[in-house]
C-alpha cells in the first residue's frame, strides 16, 4: 500500500507499463495479457497485473503532467520495488517532418518543469531516459520491423498556451515533439538508479492541424502496445 496505490506490494510486477488513461491501461490488459487482476483502483488509477506471454507485468495509469506521474513513479519504484517503467503515450508534433502514427521512443526530455530542481537538485532542463529499456525498445522494434523513430521531446507543463511559437526550452533542446510526463518519470528514475523508457505515437502535428480521430485512436496505438509489451520480454 501506498499513498496513491492501493495494491498489496507482491501485486504489482516488476516491470510496469504507464498509460496517461486510466482506461487505457484496461484495454492493453484486457486485449493483451491473461491471468488479469485489478490490484489498485483508487482515484480510479487502474492497475492491473497479468502475464503477457509468460511474463509477469503491470499495467497502470500515470495521469496527466509531470507531478501525476512524478507521484505514481516514485511510489512504484519506491513501496513496489518496480525496476522498470515505460510510459506509452501520445505525442504533438512540433513539424510537419513527423506524421500522425509516428512511433517514437524518446532519447531526452526537456522541460520547463520545476520538478526535477526541486525534488532531486538534478540541474538543467534536459533528461536523458534511464538505464537499458531504451536500447531493448529499439532492438524489438527492429526485429518486429516496427519503423521507430528517436528524438528528444519536450516534457511541457503547459497544454493551452497564448503563443502559437515553440517554447524556447523546446527549441534549444531540439525536440520534436510535446508531450507532459516523460521529464518526471526520467527524473525519478535518475534519482533512484531506476530503469525508464517512454514510447509516444504522434497523435497530431500542431503546425498542419492534422491529428489522429477518436475513432481512429484504438487502432492507432496498437503498434505502440505491442511495442512495449514485446519490449518487456526483452527486458531480462
Ligand atoms: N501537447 C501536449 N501534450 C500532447 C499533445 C500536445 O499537443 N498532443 C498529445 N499530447
Amino acid at each position: 500500500m501506498s499513498l496513491h496505490i492501493s495494491a498489496k506490494p507482491e501485486d504489482i510486477a516488476k516491470t510496469v507499463l504507464l498509460a496517461g488513461d486510466p482506461l487505457r491501461a484496461k484495454f492493453i490488459a484486457e486485449k493483451y495479457m491473461q491471468g488479469v487482476e485489478l490490484v489498485s483502483q483508487t482515484r480510479n488509477a487502474f492497475y492491473f497485473t497479468g502475464n503477457y506471454k509468460g511474463k509477469r507485468i503491470t499495467v497502470g495509469a500515470s495521469g496527466m503532467g509531470c507531478p501525476s506521474i512524478g507521484i505514481y513513479s516514485y511510489e512504484l519504484f519506491t513501496e513496489y520495488d518496480v525496476d522498470t517503467i515505460i510510459r506509452i503515450g501520445t505525442c504533438g508534433a512540433y513539424t510537419p517532418k513527423l506524421k500522425v502514427f509516428d512511433l517514437i521512443n524518446v532519447d531526452e526530455a526537456a522541460s520547463e518543469s520545476t520538478y526535477a530542481k526541486y525534488a532531486w537538485g538534478i540541474k538543467g532542463d534536459v533528461i536523458k531516459h534511464q538505464g537499458k529499456a531504451h536500447k531493448i525498445i529499439k532492438k524489438t522494434a527492429k526485429e518486429l520491423k516496427i519503423a521507430l523513430k528517436h528524438c528528444n521531446i519536450h516534457s511541457s507543463d503547459i497544454f493551452y498556451r497564448k503563443s502559437k511559437e515553440v517554447p524556447k526550452v523546446a527549441e534549444k533542446n531540439k525536440c520534436l515533439a510535446v508531450e507532459m510526463e516523460a521529464f518526471s518519470l526520467f527524473a525519478n528514475a535518475q534519482y533512484l538508479g531506476k530503469t525508464a523508457a517512454t514510447i509516444l505515437t504522434v497523435s497530431d502535428v500542431i503546425p498542419t492541424h492534422e491529428f489522429i480521430s477518436a475513432d481512429q485512436r484504438e487502432t492507432a496505438l496498437l503498434p505502440m502496445m505491442e511495442l512495449a509489451l514485446e519490449s518487456c520480454l526483452n527486458l531480462d
